[in-house]
């Protein structure tokens, strides 16, 4: 997509001014503010309707501005090498001098970073003299967006500006990584797992008992705030049916995360589909059982915490 350098302009301005907006990122897009500024991020969390004990991420340019703000370690600088820009969080300490806004996190010794790789958000980064922190734009426990016209269902006229950038390609908010201990994924994601130990020879894991209440974790989340029933194979006339592979049959209520089992491509449609379904007004979701493996993990995950009640 190419890169409006008004639109970039407008997106400056209005960051400058402590505004918040909706920018574009490659996981689901995210309603972004001045990171060093109390009064910009005091704006995320009340657009938001977000607990003020729910810290956000920030989002950099490169490891030069990073710098500035957090400790970085050896094992930050090999995934950083190997996966950033892309859809990835890594928790870092934060230094002490560091001139992110103390609303960002209560206790203030770690911060969440993240380098996103759409294009348009890059260049946009690159020329802001502050990093970005931006929680997905949604308003709180409920669905991520991936278009701009999302964002607009959000928040309607309460922000002042969306900056376009087509439809978010993976779909499926970022894997947070705490590094400021013996690593442990906190969030699975966009990035598979996998995919990062295999590369880098590491044996990093993702524990699910106990991480439903951690903070921003909680159990109704990425929710339609529909019923919702998973591992279904025979789904009921009147619900809407998420599936992951074709039927020979085909009915009005049947609605394709992949046709040939392809996770990638039923990430980048999850909630695009959800969000289609409710606007649909259906009662009930049924789901066909998604297999758990790669981005599969991420796609239950986010299944299970949705239809949970
Ligand atoms: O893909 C993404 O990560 C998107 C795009 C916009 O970058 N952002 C996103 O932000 O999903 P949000 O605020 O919806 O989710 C951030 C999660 C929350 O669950 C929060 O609790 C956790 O990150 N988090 C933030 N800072 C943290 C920290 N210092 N320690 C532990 N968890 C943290
Ligand atoms: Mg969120």
């Amino acid at each position: 997509m190419k890169i409006n350098i008004s639109n970039i302009k407008k997106s400056i301005h209005l960051l400058k001014k402590d505004e918040c907006i909706g920018i574009p990122t490659e996981t689901v897009y995210g309603l972004a503010a001045n990171a060093y500024s109390n009064k910009a991020i005091l704006k995320i969390y009340r657009l938001k309707k977000r607990p003020r004990n729910n810290p956000l991420i920030v989002h950099y340019y490169d490891i030069n501005s990073l710098k500035r703000d957090c400790r970085i370690n050896k094992i930050f600088l090999k995934i950083f090498k190997e996966f950033c820009p892309g859809p990835l969080t890594l928790i870092l300490k934060l230094k002490k001098n560091s001139q992110i806004s103390k609303h960002i996190n209560n206790k203030g010794k770690t911060l969440a970073v993240r380098f996103p790789k759409h294009p348009i958000t890059r260049f946009l980064l690159k020329q802001l003299e502050f990093p970005l922190a931006a929680p997905s734009a949604n308003i709180f426990s409920g669905i991520s967006p991936v278009t701009k016209k999302d964002v607009k269902e959000e928040f309607g006229r309460k922000i002042k500006y969306i900056l376009e950038g087509g439809r978010s390609n993976v779909g499926l908010e970022s894997t947070i990584i705490d590094l400021t201990k013996k690593p442990e994924v906190l969030r699975l994601g966009g990035l598979d797992l996998n995919t990062l130990n295999n590369k880098l020879k590491l044996k990093i894991s993702y524990k699910t008992k106990n991480k439903l209440n951690y903070p921003g974790q909680s159990r109704l989340h990425y929710s339609p705030k529909i019923p919702m029933k998973l591992n279904i194979k025979k789904p009921k006339k009147s619900s809407a049916y998420l599936l992951i592979k074709k039927r020979k049959i085909n009915n009005k209520n049947f609605f394709y995360l992949s046709k040939n089992k392809n996770l990638s491509e039923a990430g980048r449609n999850l909630y695009k589909l959800l969000r289609e379904i409710k606007r649909k007004k259906y009662k009930l979701i049924e789901v066909e059982k998604i297999p758990n493996i790669g981005l599969g993990k991420t796609i239950n995950d986010r299944l299970m915490r949705a239809s949970y009640r």
